[in-house]
């Protein structure tokens, strides 16, 4: 029985994409590649650091991420790194999911973020994206000191959230993310929306949505 709803942040609530295609400082031509670019690096450099045990918040992340993504691209202008900074800090949310949060919501179920993000970004693009008070929780990795996908991440949610791993349906568009959350023990649904192939990886998602506008559907909530 699912007694709450855990949501990774980055690709899955807010659209990360919408912050270089948001930036008018960057040529059209170029924001494809710079998001791409800027995603990976960042993803990579959590993973590193994780392992390294050296800890550094997503923020500082992101932002060394784009100094990277920039330079390799031939991208680097005064100010820019600034302007897509502040866009990322306040992104907007993918179109289905205030309505989603609703009907999980009104469902019983408890709704939560779970993000290597700060408090402090979260917050911020929670506020644009306007999804203020759809969350019951919104949790940090940055007190743990440590990213996805260690495992004490997705305990801090259990134990946060006073749940049992069984008790929680994890989305994630991230499938590294998915299957780590599925090798934990929970429920995870994964948000394929950019048609990824499998991860070779432990753990595997027991559901498969395009977007979250079928989640409702997908639990059991509403007629499929
Ligand atoms: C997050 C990244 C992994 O929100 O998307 O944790």
């Amino acid at each position: 029985m699912i007694k709450a709803c855990v949501f990774d942040a980055y690709g899955t609530v807010f659209d990360f994409a919408s912050a270089a295609a948001r930036c008018p400082d960057v040529p059209e031509a170029a924001r494809a590649p710079l998001n791409a670019l800027w995603r990976d690096k960042q993803l990579q450099y959590t993973w590193l650091r994780a392992v390294q045990g050296a800890y550094a918040d997503f923020r500082q992340v992101t932002a060394e991420a784009l100094d990277f993504a920039l330079e390799t691209l031939n991208l680097a202008s005064p100010g820019r790194h600034e302007s897509l900074m502040v866009l990322f800090e306040t992104l907007q949310a993918f179109p289905e999911v205030p309505d989603m949060l609703r009907s999980l919501r009104a469902a019983g179920l408890k709704t939560a973020i779970l993000s290597n993000g700060t408090p402090r970004m979260l917050a911020s693009s929670i506020v644009s994206a306007g999804l203020e008070g759809l969350f019951d929780e919104v949790l940090s990795v940055d007190p743990l000191r440590t990213y996805k996908t260690d495992r004490r991440v997705y305990q801090y949610a259990l134990d946060r959230l006073g749940l049992q791993a069984h008790e929680v349906s994890f989305q994630s568009a991230n499938g590294w993310d998915a299957c780590a959350a599925a090798d934990f023990g929970m429920q995870v649904v994964w948000c394929n929306r950019y048609g990824q192939c499998h991860e070779r990886l432990p753990g595997q998602p027991k559901h498969e949505v395009a977007t979250l506008a079928a989640l409702p559907a997908c639990l059991g909530l509403v007629p499929a």
